[in-house]
């Protein structure tokens, strides 16, 4: 794989956040350390105050606040959101702890060019409190999925999973910080494979350097590696 560092200009990020951001910090951190081509041009949080904020406001990254309770409804919501993201004109939105149901037709402008990251091994546990019921399901394995967003809340096509271990005594607690330690590595990489033109959809199936993934993505698998 040649290298592109030289012909191709950084990937323009929009990040999306509802709360501490530790995700967007991995995002930073790589990008300050000349890993990633991207730059992340603005963050855009539905919450006022949090964390993510102060994280991007450090960096000198532009931020809004567009709180949802301001808005008569969701669709208004989105269309002022889409308006805000596309004056940044992003190749790419990162969903980064969003928590926001979005409309279809938000959705469908963003098609092919919005990652989302899920704490669990996707399709199992869409939706909130992943790490409990995996806990209370006794699983033996859990996990971290990034997907392109489509209109199925949390069930897009699989660009990348990590597979966490389940040990005897975790709680919620320890689980997710577990699982949190592999989103801060495979949601790097995977924007990072989007930003140099290393992935592709074709209709429900990515392609990463031209080659079919499977329907679960590329697995990193935290208990060999
Ligand atoms: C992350 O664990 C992410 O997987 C989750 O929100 C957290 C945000 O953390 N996302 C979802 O549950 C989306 N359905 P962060 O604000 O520290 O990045």
């Amino acid at each position: 794989m040649p290298t592109l560092e030289h012909s191709q200009a950084p990937c323009r990020i929009v990040v999306l956040i509802s709360g501490s951001g530790s995700n967007l910090q991995a995002l930073i951190d790589e990008q300050l350390e000349n890993k990633l081509l991207i730059n992340i041009e603005a963050v855009i949080s539905n919450q006022p105050g949090v964390y993510g904020l102060t994280r991007a406001q450090k960096h000198n990254i532009p931020t809004h606040v567009l709180a949802h309770k301001d808005y008569l409804d969701r669709a208004s919501f989105d269309k002022a959101l889409a308006n805000t993201i596309d004056s940044y004109q992003p190749t790419l939105v990162v969903l980064a702890g969003f928590m926001r149901i979005l409309t279809p037709e938000f959705v469908r402008h963003y098609t092919g060019r919005m990652l989302n990251i899920h704490p669990s091994l996707l399709p199992k546990y869409q939706g909130l409190h992943t790490h409990q019921r995996a806990l209370d399901n006794q699983d033996d394995i859990h996990g971290v999925s990034v997907h392109f967003v489509t209109e199925e809340l949390d069930g897009g096509p699989i660009v990348i999973q990590a597979i966490v271990p389940i040990l005897q005594n975790d709680t919620v607690d320890s689980l997710s910080k577990r699982v949190q330690t592999q989103e801060h590595i495979i949601y790097p990489m995977a924007v990072n494979w989007f930003a140099r033109e290393r992935l592709a959809i074709q209709e429900d199936t990515v392609l990463l350097d031209g080659e079919p993934l499977d329907k679960t993505g590329h697995q990193i698998d935290s208990r060999t590696t």
